[in-house]
This record gives structure tokens, sequence and C-alpha cells, in this order.
């Protein structure tokens, strides 16, 4: 087996709240995998159990084949020796200890010779964009600053698995865009393990070998990688929490496949399974619209003009979408629409999920 961690049946609750329930899952070495889900669901709490600062209820905790937590009793290996790089959300980083001293800290720790030590600490706080800035407090930095204070020390620890969660939160549009390449090439480089937890599906799809999806209640929906994940989501929890979705809904009635309220026959090979309803998803760019082309006739409810892409609320037979055109093609194929007007809607693609998995996501 070469999972670097593996989590087996584990259940955590506060109070009456059950944040975890039975869940599995096993991390490979190597990988970047991130987890992504809503607010509060329960990413953190998880991450927790792992760096060995919680117990849970139910289950077992294996980091590098090693049994490090058993709900069952056993000893618990402690969260100091589990050998992990940990950047908490809140960036935690000691307010009395200067930059420097912060991020040499492991380094001191493992008692390092002092130019070994310097010059690792100096290059690490370089490389998060601290530059010139290691004599100073915490209390004399930005938020952003902090948290990468918090990145540089876990980095320089240089252990094989490192624990992110919401690292880059802090930090501006660009700076975050820059972070997760050198996470990512570090993670490459050093041939670490990361465990990178997130709510962003942008950095989750970015960085990861593989994602993993939780839902509010702490139920992992799905596994996959990046492509997988947005291209084959397994449920409309998963495809809401991607991107805009539209759900198309579709009943059968004598073999045929109608839209909506209406009688318009859906476009589209027919849906496999033993769903009585359906409903068929997609993202607003994957609608062609033309004037009088192929497909299902809708009335544009309305048009807004987002300077790069023209987007579409569209009416078909009582259900509405968001769609989008870029500008330059809609000026070019004549596909500016005056609200009112009608239009033919087809599909670059359609996915079809049971109505009722869907009645359950919108419920919440
Ligand atoms: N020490 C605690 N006592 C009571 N409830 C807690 C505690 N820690 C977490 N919770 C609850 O457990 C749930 C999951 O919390 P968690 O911090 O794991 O969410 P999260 O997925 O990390 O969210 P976010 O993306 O906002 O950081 C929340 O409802 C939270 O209120
Ligand atoms: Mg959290």
């Amino acid at each position: 087996m070469d999972d670097i961690i593996k989590i087996e049946n584990v259940s955590k609750a506060y109070d009456k709240h059950q944040v975890l329930n039975n869940l599995d899952l096993s991390i490979k070495r190597g990988e970047c995998f991130t987890l992504l889900g809503p607010s509060g669901c329960g990413k953190t709490v998880l991450l927790r159990l792992i760096a060995g600062f919680e117990v849970p209820e139910t289950g077992k905790v294996y980091i590098d084949n090693t049994l490090v937590t058993d709900a069952d009793g056993g000893d618990m290996v402690s969260a100091d020796r589990r050998g992990l790089g940990i950047v908490f959300q809140d960036y935690a980083v000691w307010p009395h200890m200067t930059v420097f001293e912060n991020v040499s800290y492991p380094l001191k720790i493992a008692k390092k010779p002092k130019e070994e030590l310097t010059a690792t600490t100096m290059r690490m706080i370089e490389m998060v964009g601290l530059k010139d800035l290691d004599k100073r407090l915490p209390s004399e930095l930005s938020g952003g600053q902090q948290q990468r204070v918090a990145l540089a020390r876990a980095l320089v620890a240089n252990s094989s698995l490192m624990l992110l969660d919401e690292p880059l939160s802090n930090l501006d549009a660009n700076l975050r865009e820059e972070m997760r390449f050198e996470i990512k090439e570090l993670q490459r480089e050093l041939n670490v393990t990361v465990l990178y937890v997130t709510h962003d599906q942008e950095i989750a799809l970015a960085i990861a070998d593989r994602v993993a999806v939780m839902d509010e209640k702490g139920n992992i929906r799905q596994i996959g990688t990046p492509y997988e994940i947005f291209e084959r989501p397994s449920d409309p929890f998963v495809f809401n929490f991607m991107g805009i979705a539209n759900y198309l809904s579709v009943r059968e009635e004598g073999g045929k496949y109608l839209v909506a309220n209406g009688n318009q026959v859906i476009p589209w090979k027919n849906p496999e399974g033993t769903a009585t309803s359906w409903v068929g998803g997609f993202r607003p760019s994957d609608v062609e619209v033309t004037r009088d082309g192929e497909g299902l006739t809708g009335v544009i409810k309305r048009a807004s003009f987002l300077g790069a892409t023209m987007h579409y609320l569209i009416d078909i037979d009582g259900d509405e979408f968001n769609t989008s055109i870029e500008t330059h093609e809609a000026v070019e194929k004549n596909l500016i629409f005056e609200e009112g007007e009608t239009c033919k809607i087809s599909f670059k693609d359609l996915l079809w999920f049971d109505a009722e998995d869907l009645k359950e996501v919108t419920k919440q």
C-alpha cells in the first residue's frame, strides 16, 4: 500500500452536530490532493484529526502505514510526533517572534547548524515574497504577509507531508496565483505530499492531482482528477459546486422526452437509467444560441453585456437558463438579441441527472 494517509470510518460530532460520518479517504504518497467543499462542511475538522489535535468518536487514522489515531483505544501518536508541516487557516504565527525567528523555528528545534539555518530561512522568506521583512514582528505585517510567514515556516521544516488549510485566502489575486504555482512546483520538486483544503474551486482545480468534493454534511461526493470532477460530475451537488449550473427539466411521455412545461422534444440522446423524471445539466457556455438554427425555441428574458461575453437569460417552456456567448462571436453572427426576441438553443454538452437528486441539492 502506498497511501501516506489512510482514514477509515472516521466520525466526529460536536454536541449533537455530526460533522463527519464514517468517512474513508486515502491519499497517495507524492500527490497534491485538494479537499474542496463549502464553508462549514468539516474540512478543518478533518485536518485537525489527521494532525492529531482532535480525537474522533469512531475510526482510525494511519500516516505512513502507522496507526496514529484509533478511536477504539490504543496509544495516539501525539501531534508533534507526526512529522507534518502544517499551515492553519488562521495563519497562527508566534506574535513575540520576528519573521526570521518564526520561519527558522523548525530548524532551530532540529538543531541545524547556524549557517544552514540562516541560509535556508532567508531563502524561504524570499521565496514567499517577504524579503527585507525578516526583522519585523507579525503585528507589523498585513494578514496576507502573516499567512506567508506561516507558509514559509511549514515549508522550511521539509516534512514529507504538508497539511495546508486555505493558506492563500488572505492574499490578493495576483499573489495568490503566483503562490499556488510555487506550492505546486515545490511539491513536485521536493516530492512531498500535499493535502490542501479549500472552498475555492479554481485553486483546487489548478493545483491538484486529485480532488475530493465534500458536501455540507461532511460526505465525500466524488474523488477524481480535476478534469473528471469538472467534466464528469457524479451528481448535481458536484455539478452545482463547480460552476454556474442550469437544469432543463425533462419528462417522458410515450417514449418521447419533453422539455419543461411544453411539448418540445429534447434534441439529445435519451438518458440512461431508471429515473422517472430527469434534468439535463449544462453550463452557460455549453449552449449554442442562434436566430433560426436547430434546437429548442426560447425567448430572451434578459440581455446583459458583460464585456467579453453577452449573457442571455432564456426562457424555454417555463424554465429559465443562464447562457453566454462571446461578444466577438455574437457581433459577427448577428446574435445581439433584444429582450423578448425568439431564439434557438442547441447543446454542445448536456449531463443527465435524476430529478430527485437535484431536489435534494436545491432544498438545502
Ligand atoms: N471546536 C468546535 N466546537 C463546536 N463546533 C465545531 C468546532 N469546530 C468545528 N465545529 C463545527 O464543525 C463544522 C465544521 O467546521 P470546519 O471548521 O471543519 O468547517 P470548514 O469546512 O473548515 O469551513 P471553512 O471553509 O469555513 O473553513 C462547523 O459547523 C463548525 O461550526
Ligand atoms: Mg476551515
